[in-house]
C-alpha cells in the first residue's frame, strides 16, 4: 500500500513514521510513505503558499494552486487503472470521525493520498476539486493535519497483511465485534500482591476463551457503554451483565 502525504512539514511526518513497526514495514517493502512538500509547488518567487481570505477574517488560508500542483505531480506517478482517481482524505475537524471500520475500509486501497491543512484552512475550491473523504480524528482542534495523518497511516498500516508479526494479533483486539480487548497478563504470576487470574494458568483453552469474552463484555460495559449497544451479545451474556 502506498501513502502519499501532502504537507508543509514533511520531516515531521517522516520522522514520526520511520520507526518501529511502520518503519520495519516500509523497510520490508510492504508499505511506502512519501511526504510531499506543498511549498515545492509554490508558484511565486517567495514560495508562499498562503494568502488572506476574501471577505476578511482572522488568519491566512492555504491557496488552491500549490495544493493542486502537488496533487497533479503525485497522481501523475501513480499506477492507477485508466480514468481512476485515488481516494484523497482531507484531515479536518469538520470530517467524519475516524474509526476502526474506516481504517479497515481504507486498508483495501492501493494508493491513499492524505492532505494536511495548516493556518486557518484551505481554499474551498481545491477541496471540491480533489478531496473524496473528510476525516477528523476527534472533536478537538489541532494546529495542523500532520498528527491526524500519522494516526491514520498507523491504524491503516497495521491492517495490511504482513505488517504485524503475526496476523492473529490483529484478530482479537479492541473494537472487534464492538468490544474492547480483555485484560492480559505476563510473568510473574504475582506482582505487587496482584495475582494472574487462576483460569489463565489452567491450560484449559475453551474456559480461557469464555473468560476472555466475558471480561471483554464487562470491560466494554464499564468503559465504553456506547460501544456495547452495537455489540451482539447472546441472551446468556446479557443476563450475565445484568446480574
Ligand atoms: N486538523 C486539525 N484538527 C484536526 C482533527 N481533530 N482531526 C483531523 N484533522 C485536524
Amino acid at each position: 500500500m502506498n501513502f502519499h502525504i501532502m504537507t508543509l512539514f514533511p520531516e515531521m511526518v517522516m520522522n514520526g513514521l520511520n520507526t518501529s513497526i511502520i518503519g520495519r514495514a516500509i523497510d520490508k517493502g510492504l508499505l511506502t510513505v512519501e511526504a510531499v512538500n506543498i511549498r515545492d509547488y509554490a508558484f511565486n518567487k517567495h514560495q508562499s503558499v498562503d494568502d488572506y481570505p476574501y471577505g476578511g477574517g482572522a488568519g491566512m488560508l492555504m491557496q488552491a494552486e500549490p495544493i493542486y500542483q502537488t496533487y497533479q505531480a503525485l497522481t501523475g506517478k501513480m499506477n492507477l487503472p485508466e480514468g481512476r482517481k485515488p481516494r484523497v482524505v482531507y484531515l479536518s475537524p469538520q470530517g467524519q470521525t475516524f474509526s476502526q471500520g474506516m481504517a479497515e475500509e481504507l486498508a483495501l486501497e492501493e494508493e491513499l493520498v492524505l492532505l494536511c491543512g495548516h493556518y486557518e484552512g484551505i481554499d474551498e475550491r481545491v477541496l471540491e476539486e480533489i478531496v473524496t473523504d473528510y476525516v477528523s480524528i476527534g472533536d478537538y482542534v489541532l494546529t495542523g493535519g500532520e498528527l491526524p495523518a500519522m494516526v491514520m497511516v498507523d491504524a491503516i498500516s497495521r491492517l495490511v497483511p504482513g505488517v504485524l508479526h503475526n496476523d492473529v494479533s490483529a484478530e482479537f483486539e479492541s473494537f472487534q465485534d464492538n468490544l474492547l480487548e480483555y485484560p492480559q497478563y505476563s510473568r510473574p504470576e504475582e506482582w505487587h500482591g496482584r495475582k494472574v487470574p487462576e483460569i489463565l494458568l489452567s491450560g484449559h483453552h475453551a474456559n480461557v476463551e469464555k473468560w476472555r469474552r466475558e471480561q471483554a463484555i464487562i470491560r466494554t460495559a464499564q468503559r465504553r457503554p456506547d460501544l456495547l449497544e452495537k455489540a451482539e451479545l447472546s441472551e446468556k451474556e446479557q443476563k450475565m451483565l445484568a446480574s
